[in-house]
């Protein structure tokens, strides 16, 4: 097999069209495909449900299979729609009105669904928190929103500081529990009792739906704001990125706490009318061959990290399932290996196609559609419609080869429309009319684009963005704690892991049994992907004379790199 190109294959995407349909493609030609665009109004959530459950040869298709160890369902469009519509007729009851954030921190299951869709159903905007955050982290999140309403379970209760919470009025309950009064909606008891009618709230296509947060190499997680129009580039990389087609079978593995799991794990599948798989549980090679072999899936998107633990369980594992019902399989988050595109294309017998996006960008930017002959180890090339290039820190344009920063044309349909509450944030993203990715990469004279790394301090662990100011703030709240810096050391298995460097308080001395204590105390307190995996105590952490810590620096120590310009180090 020749690595250096993997040729084209079919799709709904023609590849003969695409220079063609690359210079002409206009995103009002999306807009054709919906319900609204002859009235202007718009709720994603009744595109992606609603108008299926409408359409007689739709309305009983299976839209979600939901799947966990103690769990299986299967709900069609209509069983969608009628429970997302019981969901928003609760919040009215509760006083959600058009706007307000009404946040989700609970596990994937067909009620997370329900309620995700009637939120947006009221016009209100939806914040799914991962089920895996503690205390601060959720605290952080809610605070900033000032979200009036929560959905959770008893289970994950104790991790929000409700009392600390002046905006928050109400949670909803999933599941059984004492906590009761006012404050507290019982999720099963008002569901049976509200109507499965309701009448949407027709909302503009600039209006709010969404607020994930994400973190930067600074200051605390940011709300990134995403609008109801973002549905054009869900629908359409769903078509053709996703190449969905009415009778496949979906599964997006990533939770919807994170951006991936809300545009590519309800709205891009649904919105193109095709069946969603959604599976509960933890990871293991073999429970994940069963379901792609159980579920008959046919079209599959996951990560570099899930890829490389699949691909060091072995070959001869795959062999003991069937997976021919798998055609197209695609891959987010993190550089994908040219090694694992070629233990994709012997294992699966198919290429893994990789896609460059991030939370701000509300969609797939940069892809490896099925159009396209890959090139293993580069993301691809734009998507139809999408100008991507490289430029300088002054904003000019660099030819091919050059490395810079990664850079779009501003705007494109699901691009992020605000930073919640911080302006001056949101415009430090652009330069020149170009959005500023964080990423540096280069272009080659074919026009694919080769990543290169992150140009901030950012941490990309497992596939999961996380920012060195959290967990260092974190880190120095422990009482042995006197100064933190953090980094991402690169891993072959994760990526990269979260690496510590800690300054001791007088009276504590180094000890396993410490560090493993401040190790655990991050866990619990902020979230497990955020604990770092190796704790350093050094005498001094470097810092610049303005005291920004100099993480830069840490990180050439680490990797036995030179150290550059050190002119701005403190003494
Ligand atoms: C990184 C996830 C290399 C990148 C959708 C980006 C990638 C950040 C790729 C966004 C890829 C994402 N190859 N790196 N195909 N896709 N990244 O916001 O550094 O969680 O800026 O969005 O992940 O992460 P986020």
């Amino acid at each position: 097999m020749n690595m250096q190109r993997i040729e084209t294959k079919s799709g709904n995407f023609n590849m003969n069209n695409y220079g063609e349909t690359y210079q002409n493609f206009n995103w009002d030609e999306a807009k054709s495909n919906f319900s609204w665009h002859t009235t202007g109004k718009v709720n994603i959530a009744y595109e992606a449900i609603d108008r299926h459950a409408e359409n007689p040869d739709k309305a009983d298709q299976t839209a979600l299979i939901y799947s966990a160890p103690d769990r299986e369902e299967k709900l069609t469009f209509t069983d969608l729609k009628q429970s997302s519509n019981q969901f928003a007729n609760v919040l009215k009851k509760h006083g959600v009105e058009k706007e307000d954030r009404v946040f989700l921190f609970m596990p994937r299951s067909p009620e997370f669904y329900a309620a995700f869709l009637g939120i947006l159903k009221v016009g209100a905007i939806a914040g799914p928190l991962f089920e895996a955050f503690m205390e601060q982290a959720v605290r952080d999140r809610l605070e900033d929103s000032e979200a009036s309403m929560l959905v959770t379970t008893p289970d994950l209760l104790e991790r929000v500081p409700f009392n600390d919470l002046p905006h928050l009025k109400k949670v909803v309950l999933v599941g059984e529990s004492d906590q009761k009064g006012e404050a507290y909606i019982d999720y099963h008891a008002e569901m049976k009792e509200a109507s499965k009618s309701f009448d949407v709230e027709w909302v503009d296509l600039e209006d709010g739906m969404l607020l994930h947060y994400t973190s930067g190499s600074t200051g605390k997680p940011k709300g990134v704001y995403h609008v109801h129009n973002a549905m054009l580039q869900h629908y359409q990389t769903g078509k053709w990125v996703l190449d969905l087609k009415e009778d496949d079978i979906y599964w997006c593995t990533a939770d919807p706490g994170w951006v991936t799991g809300t545009s590519y794990g309800i709205f891009a599948p649904w919105l193109n009318g095709v069946t969603n798989l959604v599976r509960g549980g933890r990871f293991s090679p073999e429970q994940w061959y069963e379901t792609l072999q159980e579920k008959e899936v046919t079209v599959w998107y996951s990560a570099p990290t899930a890829f490389r633990k699949l691909m060091s369980a072995g070959e001869d594992i795959v062999k003991e399932y069937n997976l021919t019902n798998l055609r197209h399989v695609l891959s987010v988050g993190e550089p994908l290996n040219p090694e694992v595109i070629a233990w994709g294309m012997s294992a699966l017998e198919l290429r893994i196609h990789d896609t460059w996006w991030m939370t701000e960008t509300g969609g797939q930017l940069i892809c490896n559609f099925p159009a396209l002959d890959m090139k293993p180890g580069s993301m691809g090339k734009p998507f139809p419609g999408i100008v991507a290039s490289i430029i300088d820190n002054e904003g000019n344009e660099l030819p091919p080869n050059q490395m810079g920063n990664l850079a779009i044309k501003a705007p494109w349909p699901s691009m992020m429309r605000a930073i919640w509450k911080r302006p001056e944030k949101y415009e430090s993203y652009f330069l020149n009319g170009w959005y500023i990715s964080g990423d540096s990469a280069y272009k080659d004279e074919e026009g694919y684009f080769w990543f290169q790394g992150r140009l901030d301090d950012v941490i990309n662990t497992s596939g999961e963005r996380v920012g060195p100011f959290e967990v260092e703030s974190k880190l120095i709240e422990h009482p042995a704690v006197s100064e933190a810096g953090v980094i991402g050391k690169p891993d072959p298995e994760r990526g990269e892991i979260i690496k510590a460097f800690i300054t001791l308080n007088d009276g504590y001395s180094e000890s396993e049994e410490l560090l493993e204590e401040i190790r655990q105390f991050v866990k619990k307190g902020l979230s497990a992907h955020a604990a770092p995996r190796e704790l350093e105590v050094k005498d001094t952490i470097p810092k610049t004379r303005s005291g920004k810590i100099m993480r830069r620096l840490l990180k050439s120590w680490e990797l036995g790199l030179p150290t550059g310009d050190v002119s701005t180090l403190e003494e």
